[in-house]
């Protein structure tokens, strides 16, 4: 079956990346000959949104001038990207309990109204449907899913809100570095 897998690097480190070595890992094991992968590594740094951007997004896109268009333009590139993945792979070290902040970034420009969510009567409704994400966890102490890992439950949080409420979390930590064995998915 022909997937394609959106795989984004947080780790502000290259060698020695926990998170890199083990999401490539669960890469390979869920491509196949048909897959098409596009890396998103976040490590060079994302623009954050600012006034112009904010104000371009809660402008009508009908109403949007050229400067407007152009200030999402990165943005709807980010957001396309998601939207064409079926299977998207996040790795991500903990930072300061919570996700490292180029990957905050990520989120803030992938939120988007009328794209990714929408409001309606009932409250807000996500728009990615039929997506699976892994999340690939690091820390230096702080145990993957406790009360401590505010990382992991943002990160759940933030996709279920855009519609991704199928998420697997892999504890890269646990995973030993020469395994040859697949990753256990539940
Ligand atoms: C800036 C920074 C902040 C960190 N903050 C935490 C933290 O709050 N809790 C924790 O358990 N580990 C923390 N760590 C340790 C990393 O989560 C750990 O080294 C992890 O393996 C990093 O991911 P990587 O191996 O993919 O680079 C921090 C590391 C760095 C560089």
């Amino acid at each position: 079956m022909s997937n394609t897998i959106l795989h984004i690097n947080s780790s502000g480190r290259k060698n020695g990346s926990l998170t890199r070595q083990v999401s490539e890992k669960l890469v390979e094991q869920l491509k196949n000959s048909e897959s098409q992968v596009i890396q998103r590594d976040l490590v060079t740094g994302l623009p954050f949104i600012d006034e112009q951007w904010i104000g371009a997004n809660f402008t009508d896109p009908e109403q949007r001038k050229a400067p407007q268009k152009e200030a999402l333009e990165f943005s709807d590139s980010l957001v396309k990207e998601l939207q064409s993945a079926n299977q998207i792979v996040i790795a991500s070290p903990i930072y300061n309990f919570s996700i490292p902040a180029v990957l905050k970034a990520w989120v803030d420009l992938v939120a988007r109204a009328r794209l990714t969510f929408q409001y309606t009567e009932n409250g807000p409704e996500g728009l990615l449907k039929n997506k699976t994400a892994y999340l690939v966890m690091a820390s230096g102490g702080v145990p993957i899913g406790s009360e401590m890992d505010l990382a992991t439950k943002y990160l759940v949080q933030v996709l279920g809100f855009i519609g991704i409420t199928n998420v697997k979390i892999i504890d890269a930590t646990t995973i030993e570095e020469d395994s040859k064995e697949l990753i256990e998915l539940d």
